[in-house]
C-alpha cells in the first residue's frame, strides 16, 4: 500500500491511500486532509495500523511536529484510531471535536485533552484559512457525527458523506451522487433518520466549491447541487422504509 498526496485546493492536501482488498475488485480509499496556515490541522487520523504510512505521507509535507490541530467527523477507527500516535509525534497538536464526541468518547480516548467545538465555532488557522464545525447527528451515522468547513477556500470535509467504492482521480468534475447511492445500497452505512435529508441539505447553503470525501475523489463543481441530490435520495429511502 502507498498514500498518495494531491493538493485538491490552495494550501489542503488529500492523503489517499487505496485498499483493494476491500470490497474487491473495486477497492476502497481512506483519505486524510491536511489544511496548512500557521497552526496546520489534520482531518482524519487513519486507522492506527495505517499510523506509520501516513506518517510518512505526512512528511513529504510538512514535519508531524507542526501540526496544531486534529479534527474528525466521528468515532471511529478510521477517523480516529491512531489519534494518540499522532499526539505522540506532534507535541503542540490538540485534539478539535465536537461537544458530543468529546463527551461520550473523545476526552477518555485522547492522551491530550480535546478542545470541545460548538456547532459553528470557528478555529482560526491563520495564514488566511479558518475552519467551521457543523454538527451533523446521526448523518450519515454517529451520534457525535459532524463535518468541517474550510471558509476561504470554499472546501467541505464531509467525512463519510458521498463515500464510494474505486480508486477514482484525486480530483473529479464528474457524478458523486450516483456512486455514494451505490455504495449505500452495498454498505447501508447510514443511519437512516427523519432530519438526514434536511441536515445534508443545509450544508448546501454554505455552496461549497470542492467537497473532499473520506472514502472517495474530492469534487470540484457545484457542491450545493450534489448536497441537495444526495439529500433527495435519502428522503426517498426514509420514505420508502416507513411507507
Ligand atoms: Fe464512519
Ligand atoms: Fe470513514
Amino acid at each position: 500500500m502507498e498514500t498518495k498526496i494531491s493538493e485538491i485546493a490552495d494550501g489542503i492536501y488529500r492523503l489517499s491511500t487505496y485498499v483493494p482488498d476491500i470490497v474487491p475488485p473495486a477497492g476502497f480509499t481512506f483519505n486524510q486532509f491536511l489544511v496548512l496556515g500557521d497552526e496546520p490541522l489534520m482531518f482524519h487520523t487513519g486507522l492506527r495500523k495505517m499510523f506509520a504510512l501516513n506518517h510518512e505521507a505526512l512528511s513529504r509535507i510538512i514535519s508531524p511536529a507542526q501540526l496544531r490541530w486534529i479534527a474528525f467527523g466521528h468515532f471511529e477507527a478510521d477517523e480516529c484510531g491512531a489519534m494518540n500516535e499522532w499526539l505522540a509525534a506532534a507535541p503542540q497538536a490538540t485534539p478539535a471535536q465536537g461537544q458530543t464526541c468529546c463527551m461520550v468518547s473523545l476526552s477518555d480516548f485522547s492522551d491530550r485533552e480535546p478542545r470541545q467545538l460548538k456547532d459553528g465555532e470557528v478555529v482560526e488557522l491563520g495564514g488566511g484559512k479558518r475552519v467551521r464545525f457543523i454538527d451533523t447527528p446521526h448523518t450519515p451515522h454517529g451520534w457525535d457525527a459532524g463535518v468541517l468547513y474550510e471558509e476561504s477556500t470554499g472546501t467541505l470535509m464531509c467525512g463519510d458523506l458521498f463515500t464510494q467504492l474505486g480508486n477514482d482521480r484525486a480530483l473529479t468534475e464528474g457524478d458523486i451522487v450516483g456512486p455514494a447511492v451505490m455504495a449505500e445500497d452495498i454498505f447501508k452505512y447510514s443511519c437512516l433518520n427523519p432530519a438526514m435529508g434536511t441536515t445534508i441539505r443545509s450544508l448546501a447553503g454554505l455552496a461549497p466549491r470542492t467537497l473532499a470525501l473520506m472514502h472517495g475523489p474530492s469534487f470540484t463543481g457545484d457542491g450545493a447541487a450534489a448536497l441537495r441530490d444526495l439529500a433527495d435520495d435519502y428522503d426517498r429511502r426514509i420514505s420508502e422504509a416507513t411507507h
